[in-house]
């Protein structure tokens, strides 16, 4: 199971996002924003971080104007390795070497092509492990103060 979260920046991308994981037939819980109101992002960002910290869903995908909000703010909830990522490799080398766990994804930066191919790699790219899981524990050891 996938989570989402925008806020009034990227909902409409979300909208987009999810006609895609509709049409593949990929399960996921909206947690809003549902229409394009003001509301400030890092509830919306701390609620798909805990989510995926907690392991109630596999991975996340928040949408703001850039996905820089989003993704400072859900960078703080331990456990989240959360990504801007607007290019293909970048997306790719954030699942294959950092193992993120979190897109996000600028609504005022990317078309819907651009996020759904994005979205389509994030979700099918495997984390490679070996010298990077190293990397990824060290990571960890940040969050619990030993580094
Ligand atoms: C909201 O206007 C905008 O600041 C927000 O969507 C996001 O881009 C923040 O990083």
């Amino acid at each position: 199971m996938i989570v989402l979260g925008a806020d009034h920046g990227g909902v409409s991308l979300k909208e987009s996002v999810k006609k895609y994981l509709d049409s593949a037939k990929i399960e996921y819980r909206d947690l809003g924003t549902f229409d394009g109101q003001s509301v400030d992002y890092p509830p919306i960002a701390a609620q798909v971080g805990h989510t995926v910290a907690d392991g109630k869903a596999e991975k996340g995908i928040l949408f703001c104007g850039t996905g820089i909000g989003m993704s400072i703010a859900a960078n703080k909830v331990d456990g989240v390795r959360a990504v801007v990522c607007d290019n293909d490799y970048c997306t790719e080398k954030a699942r294959s070497h950092n193992n993120a766990n979190i897109l996000c994804l600028g609504g005022r930066v990317l078309d819907e092509e651009k996020a759904i191919a994005l979205t389509k790699i994030f979700l099918g790219t495997e984390f490679e492990g070996g010298r990077h899981q190293r990397r990824v524990e060290e990571i960890t050891a940040i969050e619990n103060g030993k580094l």
